[in-house]
């Protein structure tokens, strides 16, 4: 059995008070993930930006909504885990400035500065002690295998789950789980639940060593 944190869904970055960037992930990738690691046996700590679903209710979960709110979070309930599974969809991108006030329409052209924001799975993989172990997910449109393995290595992960666009807001997925050689481990396309217990059996044959 092990204790195992998921980060999940989309985050925001406001422009103003009700005007924000972010993405379409709805989370459902990740309920999957909480519902398979559940019913192995495993305790889940969920951190999860604002998505419409349900997540089981066994779970213990931390709403967030900015990237640096997961990052805070996750940096924190890590500590107490065996491992993680970021299969959030951060937002990679910050406004400069926010506005304390709604921006007017003026007729011109608005132009935004944005900056990066940190990355969760890199922090957690780079600062990450030799019992614990971390599992990525990347979304790729292009040059798919090589990126996913260049991120892998990049943020210090002992997994990556390939998968692209099509995932985004869908019940079903198409994934390769890669490991840090290189190696296809396995290749799965069908239901995301499917898809979650499949990635969970090989987290818990290479990576949870009491697990079964
Ligand atoms: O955005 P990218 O394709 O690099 O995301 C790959 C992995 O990194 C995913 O597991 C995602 O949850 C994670 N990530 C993160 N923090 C970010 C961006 C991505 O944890 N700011």
């Amino acid at each position: 059995m092990a204790r195992i944190l998921i980060t999940s869904g989309p985050t925001r970055q406001y422009i103003d008070p009700v005007r924000y960037i972010s993405n379409a992930s709805s989370g459902r990738m990740g309920c999957c993930l909480v519902e398979a690691a559940l019913a192995a046996g495993h305790e889940v700590v969920l951190v999860s930006g604002p998505v419409d679903i349900q997540y089981p209710p066994e779970a213990e979960l931390f709403s967030v909504l900015t990237t640096e709110d997961m990052l805070d979070a996750a940096t924190k309930l890590f500590a107490d885990c065996d491992g993680m599974i970021g299969v959030a969809a951060p937002c990679d991108y910050k406004p400069v400035e926010v506005a304390d006030h709604k921006i007017r329409k003026t007729g011109e052209a608005l132009e935004l500065k944005l900056i990066e924001t940190p990355d969760v799975v890199a922090s957690l993989g780079a600062n990450k002690q030799s019992h614990q172990w971390t599992v990525g997910f990347a979304l790729e449109t292009e040059d798919a295998r090589f990126r996913a393995i260049t991120k892998l290595q990049k943020k210090n992960c002992d997994l990556v789950v390939l998968n692209g666009p099509a995932a985004i807001n869908a019940s079903d997925n198409e994934v390769e789980i890669i490991a840090p050689d290189g190696t296809v481990i396995q290749s799965i396309k069908g239901p995301k639940a499917t898809i979650a217990s499949q990635i969970l059996a090989i987290i818990e044959k290479r990576l949870i060593s009491n697990a079964n």
